[in-house]
């Protein structure tokens, strides 16, 4: 008897030590989490991350924690408890990704909204294989020099509607360019009722993005669902047709859009298993999102930086008119190269997605304990690496509020800076990178070419996505050849 009641207190001793020191586990690991407030139960410092977003300065908090808590503090927003980074060496170790630390750690409705096969949810090998078919298409010369051609009938017959001295909103204006080039590139749609029919759904499709996670009729995420819903019929029909034509030219004719990448992917020795029809069309419909929601805003901001910045607006309009006049005299077509090598202009372009933030920060969560440059994220934390933080640091950028595409030339080419990283980094750097920057520069070229504008008083705003808050309004003057 006596030993059976010696095993069952050793059996009570054990368990509570196993419990008692998960218990400590946990306590010390919370005391490692880096310093800093976690604010009201639930609310936590909500609110006065939103109030900051509505004001010109959104990075004012992040500036106010890192300097009571460091460089890296935590925080408790939008209901999620969450380390922030705003030191560009944790960033890049956040981004790189090597040990498989992290995974895109998305709201609820954006979640819903992107699927759980898309590319910006999925991980491991199944991401790195998509990554690479997509940027690798995307940073291909043969489509940069098709698109160009595209990019440019765009922006011309965008151009050619605006009237002398009408008033015109720049957002509505370049949002019919960036979502006509986008939908050429994913799915080769052109002009017509199909992109209609894209372009009123996405729209419909994009309202859900931040939205309260209710799935119920009538709720904002149901109606945005449905939209995704349509588009998916349409981009089913677009890869049906595509299958078909495939088989007919024994898979030999070039690749001219995304939808042929991932058809056509069996893997680099061939055994790898094709990707299945509706991974393939949810993702088409998914990449809409990080391609539409940053472009428009890009360009619109061009136009507002340079608006406020005569000096820059009379260099990037000389170099754009030599170009102009040295085509024009040649009568030879424009190359991307062409476009590319404005060099002014890509300061312009740079200084552009600097100082805009159009992505503030990269969500992830962590999988496993990291250690990073002595900070501890525990396992199941979500960290924000925050990249506005970075841009308008003055210990990287001297006056870092002022637009000075002019810094450029002392820093150089921007690729592998720490410190600039409006496409993030690492593992999921955007595959978009370089069509971006040939689309500003192709928009940015034929609108100083082409027209003086005056923008009428407007502000950014900052949450909870960076936008005009009037849609740009400028009044615009044809430039004459007397203007030269
Ligand atoms: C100025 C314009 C753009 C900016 C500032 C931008 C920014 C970004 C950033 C910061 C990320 C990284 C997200 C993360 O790490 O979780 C990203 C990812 C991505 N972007 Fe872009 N982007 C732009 C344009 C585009 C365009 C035009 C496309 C499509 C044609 C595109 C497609 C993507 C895709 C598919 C991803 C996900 C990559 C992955 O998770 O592997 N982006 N973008």
């Amino acid at each position: 008897m006596e030993w059976l009641i010696g095993f069952w207190v050793l059996i009570g001793i054990l368990v509570g030590w196993y419990y008692w020191s998960k218990e400590k586990n946990k306590i010390e690991k919370k005391r490692l989490v880096p310093r800093g407030n976690l604010g009201w139960p639930f609310m936590g410092e909500t609110l006065e991350f939103i109030a900051s977003g509505y004001t010109s300065r959104p990075v004012s908090f992040m500036e106010k924690r890192k300097s009571l808590y460091g460089k890296v503090f935590k925080t408790n927003i939008l209901g999620t408890p969450i380390i922030v980074s705003t030191d560009p060496d944790v960033n890049k170790v956040i981004l790189q990704n090597h040990g498989n630390t992290f995974i895109p750690a998305y709201p609820k409705s954006i979640r819903e909204l992107f699927g759980k096969n898309s590319i910006l949810q999925i991980n491991g090998n199944l991401h790195r294989r998509v990554h690479a078919l997509i940027g690798g298409f995307l940073r291909s010369p043969q489509l940069k020099a098709r698109i160009t051609k595209d990019i440019e009938h765009a922006v011309q017959i965008s151009l050619a509607t605006w009237k002398d001295t009408q008033e015109i909103y720049v957002e509505d204006e370049v949002k019919k360019i960036t979502f006509a080039v986008l939908v050429k590139v994913l799915m080769s749609v052109g002009p017509g009722e199909d992109l209609d029919f894209l372009k009123r759904e996405f729209g419909e499709f994009i309202k859900g993005l931040i939205c309260l996670p209710i799935k119920l009729p009538g709720t904002r995420l149901y109606k945005s669902l449905k939209a995704k819903e349509n588009l998916l019929k349409m981009v089913k029909r677009i890869v049906e047709e595509k299958k078909i034509a495939l088989k007919l030219t024994d898979e030999k004719g070039p690749i001219m859009d995304a939808v042929d990448v991932l058809l056509r992917e069996n893997g680099e020795s061939g055994e790898t298993q094709r990707l299945p029809d509706d991974f393939i069309c949810g993702n088409i419909v998914e990449m809409m999102i990080p391609g539409e929601e940053t472009m428009p805003t890009a360009l619109t901001l061009a136009v507002k930086f340079l608006s406020d910045c005569p000096a820059a607006l009379q260099q990037i309009l000389v170099e754009n008119m030599e170009l102009k006049k040295r085509k024009t005299y040649s009568c030879d077509d424009y190359a991307w190269t062409d476009y590319m090598s404005l060099q002014f202009t890509q300061n312009v372009i740079s200084e552009t997605l600097r100082l805009a933030n159009i992505i503030n920060g990269i969500w992830r969560k962590a999988v496993k304990d990291v250690d990073i440059k002595g900070y501890f994220i525990p396992q199941g934390w979500c960290v924000l690496a925050s990249l506005t933080s970075v841009h308008m640091d003055e210990s990287n950028y001297e006056n870092p509020y002022q637009f000075d595409p002019w810094r450029w030339e002392k820093i150089g080419a921007a690729v592998n800076n720490n410190c600039f990283i409006p496409f993030g980094g690492g593992q999921r750097l955007c595959p978009g990178l370089e069509l971006s920057r040939l689309e500003l520069s192709i928009f940015l070229h034929h609108l100083v070419t082409t027209y003086r504008w005056v923008a009428q008083q407007d502000a950014v705003v900052y949450f909870p996505t960076v936008k005009m808050k009037r849609k740009l309004p400028i009044r615009v003057q044809a430039i004459t050849s007397s203007d030269d």
